[in-house]
């Protein structure tokens, strides 16, 4: 019997840094039965060609075609998953209004376990096809088609992350939607976790349960007190939004005088495993909070075009050392692909360093130094998202899960603009980055099974 599950040859990109990424050109990759990347091998090391030897032929053999490259699996920060049935309508208005009219109308249905079904099956496998390997989900506030959202996570492959959402302040949520009371909606939130630690055991990629306050405007100051103790007592992850929009920040500055990240940090909520949707009018004090705690932005870049009134100063956030990775926000964002999302990251730094109001000067115009790179985007997307997780995830190195999508650039309906068979590397990953649909990634895998393939 061979050592490894499984053996693959290929050239692959992964970020070295922030700022930087590697290039493993016809590597081997060396797959432990945990799903884990055991050994990565160079070319000239002496191992490689015996190795190739020794599984050449053989079924749990895997070789690159011509043209085909391997990327880490994506890592979303940020998905409401029952929002997947209004992607791409119900943009026109303000974030108040969105989630009156249209949002939390849409959630309250997830009370049905068939919808909840058919929705967030097609949802988890949507996000796969896309090349999202780990989710870290809103679900609604409903425990029982939370818990069958993370089943769904569980059977497809995908390493999800799922909170049911708590929302139960009755001044601020619609009374058909929202928890019974303060202490159902703890109670049900500690359910939650027990069930999903226990689908857990027989989960390989992992799932886990999320402390989830919708956001501090849905919840009662109880309600975030015992979110924070329940955090605490299970060492949990949590998520939230933070400091998005006018309103919403203007919110919370009139209730507790301060912003949303001292707030949330009053009630225990900013903890190593907190990750904080949006987060654009942070202030240096807060992302100084952030980063002291070890509290993670999900940045969502499409989504923030939309609702969130600015964009956020991601580079200023990056220099300051906090954890940053991608987030849909479906359905704030309408796409549920994170190649789009870090597309308009880079699109969004470029009109914040540059300005958008023609008619004042140049110099007057943008925020100088807010610029990021597609290699940054990237990282974003996959280590960084691993890091703000604390997984070992999103980079293809040893010591990491078996987490990639492989991307066919010759495929033949949609061929990648690559005209020189020596292109260089860089440039292919660049085009990769900017060009790639979902019919370009062919199989995904995650902690060492294929979830997906076309
Ligand atoms: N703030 C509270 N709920 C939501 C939501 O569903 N989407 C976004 N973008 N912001 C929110
Ligand atoms: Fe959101």
């Amino acid at each position: 019997m061979n050592k490894y599950m499984r053996l693959f040859q290929g050239t692959a990109f992964s970020s070295k840094s922030s700022k930087e990424i590697q290039i493993l050109k016809d590597y081997l990759f060396c797959i432990n039965r945990d799903g884990m990347i055991e050994k990565v091998i160079a070319p000239e090391n002496s191992d490689y060609q015996p190795l190739l030897d020794a599984y050449q032929g053989k079924d749990n053999f895997h070789q690159l075609a011509e043209g085909q490259y391997f990327l880490p699996g994506f890592v979303d920060l940020h998905v409401h998953a029952p929002q997947w049935a209004q992607s791409g309508t119900a943009l026109d208005i303000p974030l108040y209004d969105w989630l009156n009219t249209y949002t939390f109308p849409l959630e309250s249905k997830f009370s049905d376990l068939n919808f909840a079904q058919e929705v967030y099956d097609d949802l988890v496998g949507t996000l796969l096809a896309n090349g999202t390997t780990t989710a870290l989900y809103f679900a609604t506030v409903h425990k029982e088609s939370s818990l069958l959202l993370a089943e769904i996570c569980a059977k497809k492959g995908q390493r999800g992350l799922v909170g049911k959402v708590v929302m139960d302040d009755p001044e601020q949520n619609p009374e058909n939607y929202r928890d019974a009371d303060t202490q159902t909606a703890l109670a049900d939130t500690e359910e939650f976790i027990l069930a999903v630690k226990d689908l857990a055991k027989s989960t390989k990629q992992g799932v886990y349960p999320v402390v989830t306050p919708r956001f501090i405007p849905s919840c009662t100051d109880d309600a975030l007190k015992g979110l924070g103790e329940l955090a605490d007592k299970y060492d949990a992850y949590v998520q939230s939004h933070c400091s998005e929009g006018d309103w919403e920040h203007g919110y919370v500055q009139d209730r507790f005088h301060k912003n949303d990240a001292f707030a949330l940090h009053d009630f225990g909520l900013l903890r190593d495993k907190s990750v904080m949707a949006h987060c654009n009018f942070l202030n240096d004090d807060d992302v100084d909070l952030f980063t002291e705690t070890g509290t993670a932005v999900a940045h969502c870049p499409i989504s923030n075009a939309y609702l969130a009134n600015s964009v956020i100063p991601v580079a200023h956030f990056h220099a300051k050392g906090v954890e940053i990775g991608l987030g849909t926000d479906i359905s704030g964002g309408f796409s549920p692909s994170l190649f789009d999302n870090l597309r308009q990251a880079v699109i969004s730094s470029r009109m914040l360093e540059d300005g958008v109001n023609a008619s004042l000067p140049a110099g007057n115009r943008g925020v100088p130094g807010s610029r990021i790179t597609v290699d940054e985007a990237f990282y974003l997307a996959t280590a960084g998202g691993g890091e703000s997780l604390s997984l070992p995830i999103g980079r293809i190195q040893e010591n990491y899960a078996w987490d990639v999508q492989i991307i066919d650039t010759k495929l033949p309906s949609a061929k990648l603009p690559i005209f020189n068979e020596n292109e260089d590397l860089h440039d292919v990953f660049q085009k990769i980055m900017y060009l790639t649909r979902p019919e370009h990634i062919r199989e995904v895998w995650a902690q060492g099974e294929k979830v997906h393939s076309r």
